[in-house]
């Protein structure tokens, strides 16, 4: 038997492609093309060898991973390998008749973004005019399936004073769970950074708006929220830890331990196209190269909280600093952390500005394959 846990689940990013071209997509900058996506009977084997690993969950994400045409016979395997299926998406894809194929075909879960509560705002962010209507609709859609569903609603600073909203919208759609996800600055958010970052004054808000309505809410709408990395005083346990709980998949078959491990210098990066997941899982150099604490430089080495955030995230460390195994500036113990703090005070006092897009083309959906 291994000594290497088994992953907790699979993030299966089916494809890049995508209706939406939110500012701050965490896909890589560079984008697969859809001929590079792994075709299906590729993907039937990885969720038959994720679950044989002793994954439990599967997310369906992207891109949108609406624009795959075999998505329901995908989900049919997962539910007879025994994974739970969830469908994270923007949504404007997805109708009725397909929705009752996604359920007929063992789909467990929805997990819907919303920009922002105004229309014009929401579409706005998101690229695409009329998108925030339809997601409207695709949620009562979900709910009349049956299906669970959560809210994953990114905020900064051009939506945050709507969290309150935010809050209620989610409880009108009849949203077991409100995820409110603060932007993680790597790939292209690190781009918008200075028309995403909120001020202090805003997250004030927005955390003591958290507070009052996680109590009034109890046991009707769950809500995740955490202090973002630039204002917090300790990071996050990215991924719940590099190589402890999740396998990320991109759409041409490379297997990351984050969606944004492709931003990393000098790594190998292994596939499903050449090797097993448990493999990869439990031999790789990438796997194991930040795994467990042997790698931490200090203050981590010596911190009581090693084996809670695991030293932060890795891409985080590397975007800022150039180098990949040093503490997490989001720490206030970090080397580096007066770097992270003048960085915010210099977005945080200047104008925000617009958004910068992704120019892959028109702002419509793409080809369904
Ligand atoms: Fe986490 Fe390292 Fe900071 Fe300790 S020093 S809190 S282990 S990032
Ligand atoms: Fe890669 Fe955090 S996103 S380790």
């Amino acid at each position: 038997m291994s000594a290497i846990a088994p992953p907790l689940a699979l993030l299966a990013e089916l494809s890049h492609r995508c209706p939406l071209r939110c500012p701050y997509c965490s896909n890589p900058l560079e984008l697969e093309r859809a001929g590079a996506e792994l075709d299906q009977a590729t993907w039937q084997r990885v969720l038959s060898e994720a679950a044989a690993l002793g994954a439990l969950q599967v997310h369906f994400s992207g891109g949108e991973p609406l624009v795959r045409r075999d998505l329901a016979a995908l989900v049919r395997h997962a539910a007879s390998v025994g994974l739970y299926s969830n469908l994270i998406t923007s949504g404007v894809l997805l109708d009725a008749a397909r929705l009752a194929e996604l359920v007929e075909a063992g789909l467990e879960h929805v997990q819907l973004s919303f920009q922002d509560t105004e229309a014009a705002s929401a579409d706005r962010i998101a690229g695409l005019a009329g998108a925030h209507q339809k997601k409207l609709a695709v949620a009562a859609l979900v709910r009349a399936a049956g299906l669970p569903l959560t809210v994953n609603a990114v905020m900064h600073r051009q939506n945050l004073e709507r969290l309150p909203e935010m809050i209620e919208l989610a409880l009108k759609l009849g949203a077991g769970r409100l995820e409110v996800a603060h932007v993680q600055y790597y790939g292209w958010a690190l781009v918008n950074r200075r028309a995403l970052l909120p001020t202090e004054a805003q997250l004030e808000r927005a955390t003591a708006v958290v507070a009052e309505a996680r109590t009034r809410l109890k046991g009707v709408l769950t809500i995740d929220y955490v202090v973002p990395d630039y204002y917090a005083r300790r990071p996050k346990a990215c991924m719940g830890g590099w190589g402890r709980q999740f396998l990320n998949i991109s759409p041409a078959g490379k297997v990351l331990p984050c969606h944004a491990a492709e931003s990393l210098p000098g790594f190998d990066f292994p596939s499903v196209r050449t090797a097993s997941l448990a493999e990869i899982w439990e031999r790789s150099t990438l796997f194991n190269r930040f795994r467990g604490t042997e790698w931490m430089p200090e203050p981590c080495r010596s911190c009581d909280r090693r084996e809670i955030d695991w030293g932060g995230c890795r891409c985080q460390a590397f975007a800022l600093t150039g180098d990949v195994a040093r503490t997490d500036p989001a720490c206030a113990l970090a080397p580096d952390r007066a770097m992270l703090d003048r960085l915010r005070e210099a977005d945080a006092a200047a104008p925000a500005g617009d958004f910068t897009y992704r120019q892959i083309g028109a702002a419509r959906a793409p080809a369904e394959t």
